[in-house]
C-alpha cells in the first residue's frame, strides 16, 4: 500500500513518508528508484533520499536492505519486531554504516521495557512509541498511547536518554490527535490507517471502500492472530498480533470454527479477488481504532496539510478554553 507514489506525496508535503519493504525486500530497489524519479533527486546530491524504508527485522534480509541503504541512502530507516533485541544491534549498525552515517535509524517498540532497552544498545535518532489502538501487527499486551508515551518519556529521562525523540503511533487519525500526541510529550507522530484512503495508497477498490464504510473502531476492530493464521504469514515472533477490520473469518473462530476450514474459506475468497471485502467477506484489512475517523479519499498532500493546520488549532482552542 505505502510504495513510491503516497511516500514522496507525503515528503513533499512536508512529512516524511515510508516506502513498505515489510519482510519481502526483493522489490526495494524498483521502489526506490521510483521515489528518487518523484522527487526529482539528483544522481550526485550530497543529501539523503527523502523518503524512509520500513523493515519487519524477523523476515527480512539484511543484506538486501545494506545494499539498498548503500545506494539510495535515504534519510531514514524504521525498523521493527526483531526475533532478539540483539537483531536490531545489528541492523542499526550495518544499516548507518551503509548510509555513511547520512540515515537516521528510527525503531518502532510497544512497551517501556523495550523502549530502554532499545535506547541504550541501539542509539536511534528516534523512538516510535506504538501504541494498542494501531492497525496492522503490534504486541498483543500493550498500552494506548495516553499512557505508553508519558511512562516511555519518564523512563528514557531516568536512564539518561531524554534526548531521543519520541513519535506516537496509534489511532492518531486527524489534527486533535496529533494534538493530543504533541501535549503527551511525543515529538511527531506516525499514521498509518489514514493513509490507507489517501488518493495514492495502493489499494483495490473494496479494500478502501472497507476502509471508508468502518466506523466505531473500537467495535469493528480487532486484534487477533487469526488474520496470520488464514493468509499462511504466521512465522510472527509469539507476543504480536495485529489489528484489522473484524470480517467474516473473525465471526467463523468466534463461533469455533477450526484454523484448517477458516483457512480454505479465506483461500477461496481470495480467489474472488476484489469481490471478498465487507462485512460478510473474508479478506483482510488491517486498520487501527482510528479508522472510524477515516471518512473519505483524500490526496497524501492534503492529508498532511489538514493534520498540520488542525493540529495547530486544536492546541490553540485548548489553551483558550483553560
Ligand atoms: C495496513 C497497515 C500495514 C502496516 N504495516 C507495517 C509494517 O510493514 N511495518 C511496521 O513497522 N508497521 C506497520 N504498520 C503499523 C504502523 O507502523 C503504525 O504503528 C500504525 O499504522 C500506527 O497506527 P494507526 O494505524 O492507528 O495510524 C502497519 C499499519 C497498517 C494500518
Amino acid at each position: 500500500m505505502a510504495q513510491a507514489p503516497l511516500a514522496t506525496a507525503v515528503s513533499l508535503a512536508g512529512g516524511l513518508g515510508f516506502l513498505a519493504a515489510g519482510t519481502n525486500t526483493s522489490s526495494l530497489t524498483a521502489s526506490l528508484s521510483h521515489a528518487k524519479k518523484l522527487l526529482n533527486h539528483p544522481e550526485a546530491s550530497p543529501s539523503p533520499l527523502s523518503v524512509g524504508i520500513g523493515f519487519i527485522v524477523w523476515g527480512s534480509d539484511l543484506s538486501t536492505a545494506v545494499q539498498a541503504v548503500r545506494s539510495f541512502v535515504p534519510a531514514a530507516i524504521w525498523l521493527f519486531s526483531p526475533r532478539l533485541t540483539t537483531d536490531l544491534v545489528t541492523w542499526s549498525e550495518k544499516l548507518r554504516e551503509a548510509s555513511g552515517g547520512k540515515s537516521q535509524v528510527w525503531i518502532q517498540i510497544g512497551n517501556v521495557a523495550a523502549a530502554v532497552e532499545v535506547a541504550g544498545l541501539c542509539k536511534p535518532n528516534a523512538i516510535v512509541v506504538q501504541g494498542a489502538d494501531a492497525g496492522g501487527h503490534g504486541l498483543a499486551r500493550g498500552a494506548g498511547i495516553i499512557s505508553l508515551v508519558p511512562e516511555v518519556a519518564d523512563a528514557l529521562d531516568r536512564e539518561g536518554h531524554g534526548h531521543i525523540p519520541l513519535l506516537a503511533a496509534g489511532g492518531i487519525s486527524d489534527g486533535r490527535g496529533v494534538a493530543a500526541a504533541l501535549t503527551l510529550g511525543a515529538s511527531g507522530v506516525v499514521l498509518g490507517t489514514r493513509f490507507l484512503a489517501a488518493k495514492e495508497a495502493e489499494m483495490k477498490p473494496g479494500h478502501a471502500e472497507e476502509v471508508l464504510r468502518t466506523s466505531d473502531g473500537g467495535l469493528n476492530t480487532i486484534r487477533t492472530t487469526l488474520f496470520d493464521v488464514v493468509r499462511g504469514t504466521n512465522r510472527w515472533p509469539a507476543e504480536y498480533d495485529g489489528r484489522g477490520i473484524a470480517n467474516r473469518s473473525v465471526e467463523d473462530e468466534e463461533k469455533g470454527m477450526d484454523s484448517e476450514e477458516n483457512r480454505r474459506l479465506y483461500e477461496e475468497a481470495l480467489a474472488k479477488g476484489d469481490g471478498g471485502w465487507g462485512k460478510e467477506g473474508r479478506m483482510i484489512a488491517y486498520a487501527g481504532t482510528g479508522v472510524g475517523l477515516v471518512r473519505e479519499i483524500r490526496g497524501a498532500a492534503e492529508i498532511v496539510e489538514e493534520l498540520r493546520r488542525d493540529a495547530i488549532a486544536g492546541l490553540e482552542q485548548t489553551r483558550a478554553r483553560f
